[in-house]
């Protein structure tokens, strides 16, 4: 198929997908299906409609197609403050970060409302942006309790390379807070220079849309155990010691 047939094709399957939905095409940023549950989608890259942002509107087309709520968050490109580690959050408990400058209180209230997570990032020199890890530090380390135990996703894009260090990094705070990880039919992601590069990207896009299904599944099953009262674990209280003591 030709490049352009293949564009016209994805953009009529999507558009059909999104009205089934009750979302037009243009309101993928924020759509509501018409269902309680949400998913929160994270662009830290500074680049508003680039590569991770196409990569994460697949999800949440996909998700909006099964009702599934969706707000695509863009951390931007205004400055974010990296973690300094002073553990005020920690030691008032309150949840947020001393610093209420920038957009991580903001994603830490959304969280507390939402049902899973798609964290997406561009691959940079090997690692996710530096942008995407102040955030997460932050929100994690003062809001961890509103994520916990809810499904999460890491996406990447890259022109070439890096992107299963950067899967690894950003699953980690996943794997440390309880959180069950939602894997597609291949690492999650996707690859180009520019958006368009990304719908080129055939599997890349396949996977997307296979880890939103997936998503969806997590979410339902979730939500039928509860209706049949299996909740989470109720976890003891954390034990950390320096490797001895
Ligand atoms: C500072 C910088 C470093 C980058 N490092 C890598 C890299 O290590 N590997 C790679 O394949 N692409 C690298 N890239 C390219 C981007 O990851 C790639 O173009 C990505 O798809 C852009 O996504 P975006 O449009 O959402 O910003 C880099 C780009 C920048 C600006």
């Amino acid at each position: 198929m030709k490049r352009r047939e293949f564009l016209k094709n994805s953009i009529i399957t999507i558009s059909a997908m999104a009205l089934l939905s009750g979302c037009s095409n243009k309101m993928v940023d924020k759509c509501n299906g018409g269902n309680n549950m949400r998913v929160l989608l994270i662009n830290s890259s500074a680049h508003k409609n680039g590569c991770t942002y196409t990569a994460l509107s697949e999800v949440a087309k996909v998700l909006n197609k099964n009702e599934i709520d969706t707000e695509i968050i863009q951390l931007g490109s205004e400055p974010i403050r990296d973690c300094i580690g002073c553990y005020a959050c920690r030691k008032n408990n309150s949840g947020r970060c001393v610093f209420d400058d920038d957009i991580v209180n903001t994603l830490i209230e959304k969280a507390k409302t939402a049902d899973g997570f798609v964290f997406g990032s561009p691959v940079y020199y090997g690692h996710p942006t530096g942008r995407l890890l102040s955030v997460m530090d932050r929100a994690f380390f003062a809001g961890g309790e509103y994520f916990k135990f809810k499904p999460a996703a890491a996406v990447l894009s890259a022109r070439r390379a890096g992107t299963t260090a950067s899967f690894d990094v950003i699953n980690k705070h996943f794997t440390i807070n309880n959180m069950p990880v939602v894997s597609s039919n291949y690492w999650n992601m996707v690859h180009g220079s520019k958006a368009e590069d990304v719908y080129e990207d055939k599997e890349g896009i396949q996977i997307m849309q296979i880890l939103a299904e997936n998503m969806t599944w997590y979410l339902r099953a979730f939500e039928a155990a509860k209706k049949e009262g299996i909740n989470h674990p109720v976890l003891p209280e954390k034990i950390a010691t320096n490797f001895i003591r």
